[in-house]
């Protein structure tokens, strides 16, 4: 893999962000989010963006819970994608919670690189919400404790 560097995300990140997100098109239970909308979660949530030589090729989302880190999204810009990017910065954020905190998110059950990716990353399927998104497909729930 090219050099890269794991940084926390500032609200002034959110064009970059949005950028990812338009070039990633329509994902099953992915939301596409406007630049100010990003600007608003960056401001209240935390982040993190993997960048390489060429700018951010990642990012992840959390919400602080008081018992877990819930992973609100996360996306790698198609240009960089199966290089392994959001494997390394998965693994950063997962190690940088607090101690005794689980790390939860949900997925769209048909979208099979996330879920590969949490399979790979060590999380557990815990529960499905049917129908959740609104094409009707149901959200697989993964916990890592
Ligand atoms: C899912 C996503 C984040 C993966 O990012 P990535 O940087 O390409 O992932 P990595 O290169 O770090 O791959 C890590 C592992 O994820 C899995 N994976 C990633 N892409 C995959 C694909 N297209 N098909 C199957 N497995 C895949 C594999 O297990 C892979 O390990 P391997 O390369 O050793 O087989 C990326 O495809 C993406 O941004 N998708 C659109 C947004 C999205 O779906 N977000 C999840 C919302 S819950």
């Amino acid at each position: 893999m090219v050099p890269v560097r794991v940084r926390p995300l500032s609200p002034s990140d959110a064009h970059a962000l949005q950028r990812i997100l338009a070039n990633s098109g329509s994902t099953p239970g992915v939301p596409v989010w406007s630049e100010s909308e990003i600007a608003e979660i960056l401001a209240s949530h935390r982040g993190w963006g993997l960048e390489d030589d060429f700018g951010l090729g990642a990012f992840i989302l959390v919400q602080n819970l008081p018992i877990a880190w819930e992973i609100l999204h996360l996306a790698t810009d198609p240009r960089v994608r199966r290089k392994g990017y959001m494997a390394e910065l998965l693994a950063a954020v997962i190690a940088a919670r607090e101690s005794g905190k689980e790390v939860w998110l949900e997925v769209h059950e048909a979208n099979q690189p996330a879920r590969q990716l949490y399979e790979k990353m060590g999380f557990r399927n815990v529960g499905r919400r049917s129908a959740y998104y609104a094409d009707g497909g149901a959200a697989v729930l993964y916990n890592l404790g």
